[in-house]
């Protein structure tokens, strides 16, 4: 059933999402993390951004192993965010003000906390409290070896042997990210509905659309079959056939409410795989990070664009863009490296998403604007994150003893991990923790002192700040006629790439000299930079 009236198109196919990691965001109940009544009472900043609908990242009862990614219990929020008293005052807030609010759903795997895996962990081998979960006997003398040679993606083995309580080693479970992250099984129908129930249990809470995390995941092949290749990309994992199904049942679920509910589907595969789950019946959206993982390289950029669209076109689908998240390095750092440093990883999305170095902040700043202004004029809708619109750099020197992903103790402290790009938000220059916690506690993540130069409260009478610069790109993309669709233009250089939507031509110039534009372009409407460099600049036809 499709409710939206033919002439008033989806609006998610255009908008703008603010992802929040609202641990990091603020914190107004002194317990050093960010909590949901934070959200609420910066929801000026977050409109002053000319920005359509949040997404909240995990906020559910949660360890916390994984920043929330192991839930505990789907079914309401925790109390350290406010609970779901606070939960009702923001999205009432975000409703009144027009934004969408959309928060994250995690199927593939719970948190070892969760009640499920508690009985599973207290019941037999075989029994049904172990058929939610992927169970299997060790191979090996005794079982002592994994049942197979998959890898975690946070790092060493997918499977850890359980203890019984007198500590004999009993069966192993399958965690494709943390050992406190176990995976369900999606063979057993009371998993489906489970999540069925949760689903709607959301929607009736009056979200406006969910994002599902690592929604390629949830399917293995039956056999779990041995890798050839350990340490490469697993298909017995990632994208089997029938994960399609789960999202053709949660699709009629969505649509029965008759409200144009949006499913965006984070799947890290390549734009012709990643379009499958965008066919008729399926997810809404899906994430194209085939940009963000690019080199700043003009021909790098047309060809992502080209092929996501081109893959998109024969679904009828809708491009979703992003250049920053919660899992990769903040831009102006990717892109203003300009001394690599080796990572003990050989995983190339890894070195792509997350490469450290030495920084010039200016050269990655002036590109991560250009970015920003080109991926604006693209065709479809943009999910930006927290902190990308005061420029804030990666931390890449967080002291260890500080780091709490777990990706870095999994990977025997090779692997920085991400905490780098959740580090707290600095709201104001002057006050105890940039503002982000009362003055008495200490924010999860320590800040640097140089975020001070980053504060909002530098950045929000500032005409030349990047703050000011996201409002008026934001502002200036109201202009684009959304059903415009994009063409290519000519202009002989590979440094430098053009396009044209309807009235509009982007111009990105990556490197060296800039663009002459001719006449026909007409004149320029919003530039990324004054001074040369890396610069994206629009055009508007009189
Ligand atoms: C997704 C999330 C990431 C999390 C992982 C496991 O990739 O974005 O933060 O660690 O899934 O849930």
């Amino acid at each position: 059933m499709q409710h939206t009236p033919p002439h008033r198109p989806a609006w998610w196919r255009n908008s703008v999402i603010y992802q929040l990691y609202v641990r990091s965001f603020a914190d107004t109940n002194g317990d050093g993390i960010g909590d949901l009544d934070g959200v609420t009472d910066h929801l000026d900043h977050i409109e002053s951004l000319g920005v359509d609908g949040l997404w909240l990242n995990p906020c559910y009862p949660s360890p916390n192993r994984d920043g929330g990614y192991d839930v505990a219990d789907y079914t309401t929020i925790d109390e350290r965010y406010g609970g779901l008293p606070a939960f009702e005052r923001l999205r009432d807030g975000a409703h009144a003000r027009g934004l969408k609010l959309l928060i994250d759903l995690v199927p593939n795997h719970c948190s070892a906390e969760h009640e499920w895996f508690r009985q599973a962990v207290a019941g037999a081998p075989g029994s049904p409290e172990r058929a939610r979960f992927i169970f299997r006997d060790g191979r090996g003398t005794d079982g002592t070896l994994p049942p197979n040679n998959w890898r975690s993606v946070f790092g060493g083995s997918a499977w850890t042997r359980l203890l019984t309580p007198s500590g004999e080693p009993e069966q192993w479970y399958l965690h494709s990210f943390d050992a406190s992250q176990p995976d369900f099984d999606w063979t057993n129908p009371e998993v489906a509905d489970m999540f069925d129930d949760v689903l709607r249990t959301w929607f009736d809470r009056g979200i406006d659309g969910v994002r599902i995390d690592v929604a390629y995941a949830m399917v293995k092949h039956p056999d779990l079959p041995d890798l050839d290749d350990p340490a490469g990309d697993n298909p017995y994992t990632w994208n089997q056939p029938g994960v399609h199904d789960i999202f053709r049942r949660w699709r009629s679920i969505a649509d029965s409410y008759g409200r144009d509910l949006t499913l965006v589907g984070e799947v890290w595969l390549p734009p012709a795989e990643a379009a499958d789950y965008v066919r008729a019946g399926e997810l809404t959206q899906v994430f194209n990070f085939d940009l963000l993982q690019q080199p700043f390289e003009a021909t790098a950029f047309r060809r992502s664009i080209t092929d996501c669209l081109d893959s998109l076109k024969q679904v009828e689908g809708v491009a979703t863009w992003t250049l920053n998240s919660h899992d990769v390095h903040r831009m102006v750092t990717r892109y203003g490296i300009t001394r690599p440093e080796p990572l003990a990883t050989s995983d190339v999305t890894v070195q792509r998403n997350r490469p450290r170095g030495t920084v010039d902040l200016a050269l990655g700043t002036s590109r991560a604007k250009a970015a920003l202004l080109l991926m604006l004029a693209l065709p479809g809708s943009v999910y930006l994150y927290q902190g990308e619109e005061l420029g804030l750099p990666e931390v890449q020197d967080l002291p260890d003893a500080a780091r709490q992903d777990p990706i870095w103790e999994r990977s025997h402290h090779t692997e920085h991990g991400r905490d780098g790009s959740r580090v707290p938000l600095p709201w104001d220059a002057g006050a105890a923790h940039f503002g982000f916690a009362p003055a008495a506690v200490t924010p999860w993540l320590p800040q640097p002192d140089w975020f001070a130069d980053f504060a909002v409260s530098g950045q929000n009478d500032d005409p030349g700040s990047v703050l000011a610069f996201y409002r008026h790109a934001l502002a200036a993309r109201q202009q684009i006629d959304p059903a415009a669709a994009i063409e290519w233009l000519e202009i002989d250089r590979d440094d430098a790439l053009a396009f044209r939507r309807g009235a509009l031509v982007c111009v990105a110039v990556f490197d060296g000299p800039p663009v002459e534009p001719p006449t026909e372009w007409g004149t320029p409407f919003i530039t990324s930079s004054t001074e040369g460099g890396a610069v994206a600049t629009w055009f508007v036809a009189e």
